[in-house]
């Protein structure tokens, strides 16, 4: 039999009202902020990647799925969703239209990693952006809407991070200073980490080897280096998170993985998540624009996983009920009276009630049953007198209360009832 592929996941009809949740959650919120979707190609080329995400980042090195199509371009799947929302906003020309522009996605991502619980090879994403506006106050915009988000989910126990990771001036003498820390610890350091000491040594800090982690936890540290602006933005971000109620901490371990970040940095983190325990991350972004090939303009914002969101929400029981019945099964008991199940099933749906009818000719006992397993609110049973008379048995399957209801009144009934 052909498996699905590595690192994928099927998402079944009876979990899928879990997404729809989320799905539905992600959009009212993001619409609450103002936000509107964009939708952009699930792949790019694959310059917009190494350039916008950043040769020196994980992704970009060993994980982007890379192909050369049947014209020999070089085109990659989508790691992630912010490098092309920036290329479509440049190439809209939007820069240029009313700021700041303001976009959420829901797509697919896929980032050949070693699939674990929560790393997935395609996973999901809901991200928002906000271009053109430099001021902290965007920042404590978008992070109060990825709080809202997750508390509208109804989760509790995740916790937000935020950290600052300078502008280019203040990086340069922190790479310095980091560079003659790790200078004397290079060589038992991982493979990764030598490379990364050349190219990113902040990076580092991210390593998720004991021996590299142990070693890290001694460096120093990037808020002790930040320039007097870096700093004021990052007071300013702080007060306004604690005026709008939202909590969290200061972790100077937050580097983010991606290169295209500046200042502010944030992730929410989850205990209930296992391992990979962000649910959802992002930060500010002011040098992506102008690195993917436009002017400079200022950026940020975030994008929450949503298979660990998912996971998290089981951990805290915030799923839904699964509600796979329909509203209303219509048995038919011979020949004509199953006729007019179905037809009087195409006119409950016209007007907007979920029905079903059998299709498997079955017996009226098996179609209880199998209204009954399915979780279908109401019965309406149909026979010969029903027929004669002009009106169905429905039964209220909550209760098992039954009542005579005339054919052209059920619609009425149910839609009360529901
Ligand atoms: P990221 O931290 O790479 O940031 O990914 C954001 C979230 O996507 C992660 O916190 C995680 O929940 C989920 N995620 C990432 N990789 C996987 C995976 N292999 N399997 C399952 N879930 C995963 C970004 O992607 C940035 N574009 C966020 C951003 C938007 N920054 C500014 N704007």
């Amino acid at each position: 039999m052909i498996q699905i592929p590595k690192g994928c996941k099927d998402v079944l009809p009876s979990q899928v009202y879990a997404w729809h949740k989320v799905e539905d959650t992600a959009r009212a919120v993001a619409e609450a902020y103002a936000f509107r979707e964009i939708r952009t190609p699930v792949f790019e080329h694959t310059e917009l990647f190494s350039r916008g995400v950043g040769d020196t980042t994980d992704i970009v090195n060993k994980e982007m799925y890379t192909f050369l199509d049947k014209g020999g371009r070089s085109v990659t799947l989508r790691p992630e969703g912010t490098a092309g929302v920036a290329r479509a906003f440049l190439e809209h020309g939007l820069a240029g239209g009313v700021l700041p522009f303001k976009a959420y996605y829901l797509i697919s991502a896929f980032r050949y990693e070693r699939p674990q619980a929560g790393r997935l090879r395609e996973f999901h994403q809901f991200g928002c952006e906000l271009y053109g506006a430099a001021g902290a106050a965007a920042d404590a915009e978008v992070i109060s809407l990825a709080d809202a988000f997750l508390r509208r989910l109804g989760l509790r126990e995740v916790a937000l991070r935020i950290n600052s990771i300078g502008c280019k001036t203040c990086r340069a003498r922190y790479h310095e200073a980091l560079k003659n820390y790790f200078a004397p610890h290079i060589g038992v350091m991982c493979a990764d980490c030598r490379s990364r000491f050349e190219k990113n040594p902040m990076r580092i800090i991210d390593c998720k080897e004991e021996g590299c982690k142990a070693i890290a936890a001694g460096a120093p540290r990037m808020l002790d280096y930040l320039c007097n602006d870096c700093r004021a933005h990052f007071e300013e971000v702080k007060r306004l998170l604690s005026e709008a109620g939202v909590s969290y901490a200061v972790d100077p371990s937050i580097v983010r993985g991606l290169d295209y970040y500046s200042r502010t940095v944030f992730e929410f983190v989850s205990a209930a998540a296992g391992a990979q325990g962000t649910v959802l991350g992002g930060g500010r972004y002011d040098t992506l624009l102008e690195q993917v090939g436009g002017k400079s303009v200022p950026a940020v914002g975030f994008a929450a996983g949503m298979e660990r969101l998912l996971m998290v929400m089981e951990a805290e029981n915030c799923l839904p009920p699964a509600d796979m019945g329909a509203a209303c099964y219509l048995a038919g008991m011979d020949a004509p009276s199953r006729e007019k199940a179905f037809l009087l099933a195409g006119e409950l749906r016209r007007q907007g009630i979920s029905c079903e009818v059998d299709l498997m000719e079955r017996s009226v006992k098996s179609q209880f049953k199998y209204a009954d397993k399915t979780g279908a609110k109401f019965v309406a049973v149909l026979g010969e007198r029903e027929l004669e008379e002009g009106a169905a048995e429905v039964k209220d399957m909550r209760n098992s209360s039954s009542e005579r209801v005339k054919f052209e009144e059920l619609a009425k009934y149910i839609q009360r009832r529901m």
